[in-house]
């Protein structure tokens, strides 16, 4: 058995489910983070689409891309069918949004978004925020709670987030959102050229294990964004065995609570190696 596998929303980028513990869980909003040309876009894309593909509706959101930038950048990435989704109205583009003219988050923004989501089956991305909560007051702030919340409500979002340049990431237009998103991914071009040059990194997600490394990752033609390192997460999966863990130790000689939470830890497939899952679970009774 897989972590949590049930109910995730498999986020279509190739190897990241594995790292999120099955994919996003359903009715979140979802946080990409980086800096231009990382990938966000593309990100996004791809998550649409997996939905796309499974019958889902699509809404993509964007203050700065218009309908044809994005059937550009899909057909620049060999995924031609984004046009036919588009004729037939399976994915709808807001981009008739003017963040000038945005004052509140309870616009015709979130009428677009919530009309058009009239089942669950929807994912929605918003490409990116940074504008919009750039435009905000700081009063205005606290509404993006409540937005997210109306996203919840809607289907499942990613959220794209514009990392500044300088690398500074203590704006509010960052840590407010990535601070009441359910999951945030840090997308990173560090510049160590190949292997290394990008890399991912899940900073949190909510409810959930998730990996804990830098993954690198690249885009490719066809495949959009794909994750290395899963595999690796897989290999060392281990089923905890309780009676072959505890060795001859009587379980009645444990303390209950204790006993209860190693039972919660046996249910599932721990995601480390065996003999550290062993000297954990041993350091635990010893003590308790
Ligand atoms: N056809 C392609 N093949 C490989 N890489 C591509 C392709 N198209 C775009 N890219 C890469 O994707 C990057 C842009 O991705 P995008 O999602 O627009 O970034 P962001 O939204 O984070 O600014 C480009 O800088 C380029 O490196
Ligand atoms: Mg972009």
């Amino acid at each position: 058995m897989m972590i949590n596998r049930v109910g995730r929303v498999k986020t279509g980028i190739f190897g990241l489910d594995e790292l999120l513990g099955g994919g996003y869980c359903p009715n979140t909003v979802n946080i990409v983070l980086g800096s231009a040309g990382v990938g966000k876009t593309i990100f996004a894309l791809q998550f649409l689409l997996k939905g796309l593909e499974n019958n889902e509706k699509g809404i993509f959101v964007s203050f700065d891309m218009d309908e044809k930038r994005i059937i550009d950048l899909a057909l620049s990435m060999g995924w031609d069918e984004v046009e036919d989704y588009l004729d037939k109205g399976k994915l709808l583009v807001g981009s008739n949004f003017h963040v000038e003219d945005i004052v509140y988050l309870n616009s015709d923004l979130l009428d677009f978004i919530l009309s058009n989501a009239s089942n669950g089956d929807v994912r929605i991305v918003v490409d990116s925020f940074t504008p919009l909560i750039a435009s905000l007051s700081f009063e205005m702030r606290k509404d993006v709670n409540w937005f997210f919340s109306k996203l919840r409500d809607a289907g499942t979002s990613v959220v794209t987030l514009e990392e500044p340049l300088d690398g500074n990431l203590n704006n509010p237009s960052i840590t407010v959102p990535v601070f009441l998103g359910d999951s945030v991914i840090h997308l990173e071009n560090i510049g160590y050229g190949e292997a290394f040059n990008r890399t991912l990194k899940i900073i949190k997600h909510r409810g959930s294990w998730h990996a804990e490394g830098i993954f690198p990752y690249r885009i490719l033609k066809g495949l959009g964004i794909v994750v290395e390192g899963s595999s690796y997460i897989a290999e060392i999966k281990t089923k905890v065995d309780l009676d072959e863990v505890l060795g001859g130790i009587d379980r009645s000689k444990i303390d209950r609570s204790i006993l209860k939470k190693l039972e919660k830890l046996a249910e599932e497939d721990v995601p480390i190696p065996k003999e550290e899952l062993i000297e954990i679970i041993k350091r635990v009774i010893e003590c308790s």
